[in-house]
């Protein structure tokens, strides 16, 4: 790996713990305004200072994201398809310059295991760790999942797995029953993604198993966008991650700055 693709890495996963928190706010991109991230720019400045990396698409990051910000870009490169069409109909949808204009530290690509689209979007996997490559940015692989479709550990392992055999560098899943499993079988980090909004203390004890499990970190967006506090939460995910504290714990640190917000209104 040269040093470019390293440092790349590096503003991702702090090589401090091997730890990242990133906050996922690309849902647009086939969900179009999804709640809680109707006003990007309004929802997206608050939590950067507690986020190590964004993800987010080429256009809410030249529209919402300030440059001077200085936040990590992970750039979401895959796309073509919305929410009423066939979801894993996607193709490569940024080209390499212009990644490289935006100064990304990673680009992040949608695999399809099992879907209509697979080789189509596990071929775009691969041209784009090719790309890469060439330009030393990593290549974060996200293991989609259709609506009906297993959240298991043999459904998210061999998704994870393929992702690093094609030479993703990381790769995004969803947590699960044994999903030690899935870690112990992909020889790249693996990082997990929120899913839909649930109770704080759900999203909270799915940070903690996750990372108790093997995984570097998360990449969370409506659990943090959605919460009555998400500057709570973000705050409250973040020291599970780099603090390595307990659930209990965490949920205090997201009670107080929700707190703290009411007592403000009420003032
Ligand atoms: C989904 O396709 C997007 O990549 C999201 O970034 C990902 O699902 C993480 O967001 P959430 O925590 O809301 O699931």
């Amino acid at each position: 790996m040269d040093w470019g693709m390293k440092n790349r890495l590096a503003r991702i996963i702090k090589p401090e713990d091997g730890r990242a928190v990133m906050l996922a706010v690309d849902h647009g991109y086939f969900l179009g305004p999804t709640s809680g991230l109707e006003e990007p720019r309004k929802t997206i400045a608050p939590l950067l200072p507690y986020a190590d990396s964004i993800m987010l698409t080429r256009g809410v990051l030249r529209t919402s994201v300030d440059p001077n910000a200085n936040v990590p870009v992970v750039l979401r490169v895959s796309g073509g398809t919305s929410i009423l069409k066939e979801l894993s109909n996607e193709d490569i949808t940024v080209s390499i310059e212009d990644a490289v204009r935006l100064n990304v530290s990673a680009m992040a690509l949608s695999i399809f295991v099992g879907s209509e689209f697979e080789k189509q979007t596990l071929v775009s996997l691969a041209k784009l760790v090719d790309e890469g490559e060439r330009c030393g940015i990593p290549v974060l692989a996200v293991t989609a999942v259709g609506k009906d479709m297993a959240r298991d550990a043999r459904y998210l392992g061999l998704s994870c797995r393929i992702a690093a055999e094609l030479g993703a560098h990381v790769v995004k899943t969803y947590y699960c029953d044994d999903f030690d499993k899935v870690v112990e079988s992909c020889p790249i980090p693996v990082i997990i993604a929120g899913g839909k909004k649930t109770p704080e203390i759900e999203a909270l004890e799915l940070a903690f198993n996750a990372v108790q499990g093997g995984a570097v970190g998360v990449d969370m967006g409506r659990n943090i966008f959605q919460s009555d506090s998400p500057v709570g939460m973000i705050r409250a995910v973040r020291a599970i991650v780099h603090d390595k504290i307990s659930v209990a714990e965490a949920s205090k640190i997201y009670e107080s700055t929700k707190g703290t917000k009411a007592r403000r209104a009420a003032g």
